[in-house]
């Protein structure tokens, strides 16, 4: 495992993606572990990440030298790079030397280590306030940029190095050639982690995990609870009963394609329980976003709990186990933890037991979304279910501004539709992360169709693009196919008059409408 030291929330995660990427396993750690911890782990190699502190802040996460003693390689990144610079006996300045975005960088040596094959000028991403003016003793410069004159440094023999950029960004053009350079040749790992052993590896865990004892797993649509509950079915088959909730607030075909396609691919027992006439009617009258998004968790919640009842009451072995599809971004932003965790059900809700608790089965924990995608591909489920973008759970129910009625939900449903059909046919699905179409049900404009006048509701798409959906950018999406979409939207879903686009990024705007 290489070990990602984690000094500042967005970098972690994308390096340890990309060292994925290079098929070696990774894993983050916060940068508060202490050393001996962090040795303890056996790392085959350690990645010190970037952070939005300055070495010169007071209260500046700092490391242990001890660190670079073990014979551990290292690579720091950003600030774990001045950190090393810094730590080893380098010189860091505060020089008011500033770089942001994309420099170019001299290779001075490129017959080092991590530039060996790769262009004298490169093109690299760089965010940074202080400047290492000169590297520790041992240690060889290997690049510099028109502002910092030691940009990247290594010490072959102590098997540590250092880049002052940002490799694991795409705007460092030979970033990730850097990386696998580090990976390969500096600390000598071999590029064989692949989602197939994870597959093997989680099908021997769950067994051993649910024994004879049976699982149930809620399925949301998503490829996240799809992915899982398919992983558990191949390990432990008919033990494993999942249960969709329809709350009426689906797309177009959804419950279907749950139904189908799913049961098709995995030969899972599914329960489909058609709740919408129960979530209507908790949603009648309401209009306030919070208060729908509560309302729809809570009677979730109560369906999903009445059915678990239900499969517990048949006879078999006692139901002890919950699959969900936490994924590792998950496990990390809420502070990481390992061990098995205890959930106990709602008990006030769902009329369940007091004693009844649920250990959880996770087996998606150590991945990311991408490699949860290829790992549902590689267990045979189909492209509609593992190429899904993400969908919100409350479904179609926070893309109605306004009340919630079946009338709207069959409107906003026909034009979504259309708009994923049209997507879909232009070849764009895997251009964008996901495209809302809202109905703002109370807004009301006039028009003219055919000889008359109209006063009808505006419909929103919201293409946006986005790498992990905490920013996002609005789509520039082809004229003819919003063309197309808005002339299908006016003529073939009643009520509606008016397509209208949204171009603001998150932030400001968040993704969905409420
Ligand atoms: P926002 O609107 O916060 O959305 O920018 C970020 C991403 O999360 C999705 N989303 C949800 N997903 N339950 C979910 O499972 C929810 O309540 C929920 N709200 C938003 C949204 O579609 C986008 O991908």
């Amino acid at each position: 495992t290489v070990l990602v030291v984690d000094f500042g929330a967005q970098y972690a995660q994308l390096i340890a993606r990309r060292v994925r990427e290079a098929r070696v396993y990774s894993e983050i750690v916060p940068s508060s572990m202490p050393v001996e911890e962090i040795l303890a782990k056996n790392p085959a190699a350690i990645i010190l990440s970037g952070g939005p502190s300055s070495v010169y802040e007071p209260g500046a996460p700092t490391l242990d030298r001890s660190l670079f003693e073990a014979g551990v390689p290292v690579f720091g990144m950003c600030y774990g790079f001045q950190l090393m610079a810094q730590t080893l006996g380098g010189t860091v300045d505060n020089s008011g030397a500033r770089e942001y975005g994309r420099t170019e960088l001299a290779v001075s040596k490129p017959s080092s280590t991590l530039f060996e094959g790769t262009p004298a000028e490169q093109s690299v991403w760089m965010s940074h306030g202080d400047a290492c003016s000169a590297a520790p003793e041992g240690f060889t410069v290997t690049g510099s940029t028109d502002v910092v004159p030691v940009a990247a440094f290594e010490n072959d023999e102590k098997k540590l190095y250092g880049v002052q950029y940002h490799p694991e960004v795409m705007h460092s053009t030979h970033g990730q050639q850097v990386l696998e350079h580090f990976l390969y040749r500096g600390a000598g790992l071999s590029p064989d982690w692949t989602t197939g052993n994870v597959i093997e590896e989680q099908v021997a865990a769950i067994r051993e995990q649910v024994g004879d004892k049976r699982a149930i797993c809620g399925l949301s649509g998503g490829v996240d609870s799809a992915v899982a509950a398919a992983l558990v079915q191949k390990a432990i088959g008919s033990q494993l009963t999942c249960v969709y909730v329809d709350h009426g607030l689906m797309r177009k075909g959804e419950t279907e394609q749950v139904e189908k396609d799913f049961v098709a691919a995995t030969g899972v027992q599914l329960e489909v329980v058609d709740a919408s006439e129960r979530f209507l009617g908790a949603l009648a009258g309401v209009s306030d976003p919070e208060e729908k998004r509560k309302i729809i968790g809570r009677e979730f919640i109560r369906v999903f709990e009445q059915a678990q009842l239900e499969i517990m009451q048949e006879d078999g072995p006692e139901v002890a186990f919950l699959v969900q599809g936490t994924l590792y971004p998950d496990v990390v932003e809420s502070g990481g933890g390992t061990g098995t965790a205890n959930i106990k059900s709602h008990h006030n809700v769902g009329g369940l037991p007091d004693d009844i608790e649920f250990e959880l089965v996770e087996p998606l924990r150590q991945l990311f979304k991408d490699e949860v995608r290829m790992v549902g591909q590689e267990l045979g489920l189909p492209d509609e279910i593992v190429q899904r973008q993400p969908f919100p759970g409350p479904g179609l129910g926070i893309r109605i501004v306004g009340e919630v009625t079946k009338e709207r939900l069959d409107l906003l449903r026909e034009a979504d539709a259309i708009a994923r059909e049209e997507l879909t046919a232009a070849g764009l699905d895997r251009d964008i992360w996901q495209c809302p179409v809202v109905l703002l049900a109370d807004v009301r404009s006039v028009g003219v169709q055919g000889d008359g006048r109209t006063y009808g509701h505006p419909i929103v798409l919201r293409p946006v693009s986005s790498e992990d959906a905490m920013t996002a950018d609005w789509s520039r999406l082809p004229y003819d196919v919003l063309a197309k979409i808005s002339t299908r939207i006016t003529n073939e879903v009643a009520d509606v008059n008016r397509v209208v686009l949204d171009v603001t990024s998150k932030p400001p705007g968040t993704i969905e409408w409420e």
